[in-house]
């Protein structure tokens, strides 16, 4: 389940195995790989500056805008350019270790995390990642794309960020799959012009934006299945297909998230991919 590489140094190697690592499930675990805060960025690993309402302060590095921030002109433009150098610093690592991903990677937000996820209130069952998921985002279909996020965790205070993983996305589609009903017809168009999603949604999305409700309001699903604990320390990156590793977030907090988009096509096994593996569980062709 932990493909790890055990690099000391800020940057990594290309290692030719990560790749079919991460198309096969794993999560791509470095223990000793940390991004460097500076000594004056200290300070505002804090949940201060998290303005209550969003889950996480996001940074968008193609428009260099910043969300859900509290802090004055100062913090907000300290964590601008502490943002900017994770998506550097992800950027890079990602572009070392598999550079076969590299031409068509496409770049999401970035966020900061800095709310204790134990005991943490979700406005609804759909938002709570204490529960076994896979990523769907219900405002921007991914039109097939591949979901990888590059996680380092920068706890100050030695605490671990514990994650659930789940089973295999095969045995998460069989099961949730024959319960999600077709879109209504014209439904994508309409949400698109009503703008509730950036682009229109595809039938790929509608399932899996559904299959991520399902298995989070399946709280016997949730209770029942079998899943791993993972404890990833202080100072320590991971990445991991997070539309394909079914995975929950119980306790932690502090932590840098990367997302990147990926057409399956540069996969080195694309018919691992959500997209090909729900293709051929309905025999349609589900991104038009
Ligand atoms: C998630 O992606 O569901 C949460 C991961 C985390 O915040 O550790
Ligand atoms: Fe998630």
């Amino acid at each position: 389940m932990l493909y790890s590489i055990s690099h000391q140094q800020w940057q990594a190697d290309r290692d030719d195995q990560a790749a079919a690592a991460l198309e096969m499930g794993n999560i791509v675990y470095f223990p000793n790989l940390a991004f460097a805060l500076l000594p004056e960025e200290m300070p505002l690993i804090s949940s201060r500056l998290a303005d209550g309402l969003a889950k996480n302060i996001s940074f968008n590095s193609q428009t260099q805008t910043l969300k859900g921030i509290a802090g004055n002109a100062l913090e907000t433009h300290a964590i601008n350019n502490l943002m900017q150098r994770y998506a550097q610093y992800s950027t890079q690592l990602l572009q070392t270790l598999i550079p076969q991903y590299t031409q068509a990677l496409q770049i999401g937000r970035t966020s900061l995390r800095l709310v204790e996820i134990a005991g943490r209130r979700a406005a609804s069952y759909k938002k709570d990642d204490t529960r076994l998921h896979v990523d769907a985002f219900p405002a921007s279909p991914t039109q097939g794309l591949r979901i990888l996020r590059v996680f380092c965790n920068i706890n100050p205070n030695g605490k671990p960020r514990l994650w659930h993983v789940g089973e295999s996305f095969e045995k998460v589609a069989a099961t949730f799959l024959p319960r999600i009903r077709r879109s209504v017809p014209g439904s994508a168009r309409l949400l698109h012009a009503l703008k509730i999603t950036k682009s229109r949604r595809s039938y790929y999305d509608h399932i899996m934006l559904h299959m991520h409700d399902g298995m989070k309001k399946d709280m016997c699903y949730q209770k029942s299945v079998q899943h791993t604990e993972i404890a990833f320390p202080p100072a320590s990156t991971w990445m991991v297909y997070t539309d394909q590793v079914s995975h929950a977030a119980l306790a932690g907090q502090h932590l840098l998230e990367q997302t990147f988009y990926l057409p399956v096509h540069v996969m080195q096994e694309p018919a691992r991919s959500p997209l090909r593996v729900l293709e051929k569980m309905t025999n349609t062709q589900l991104v038009q």
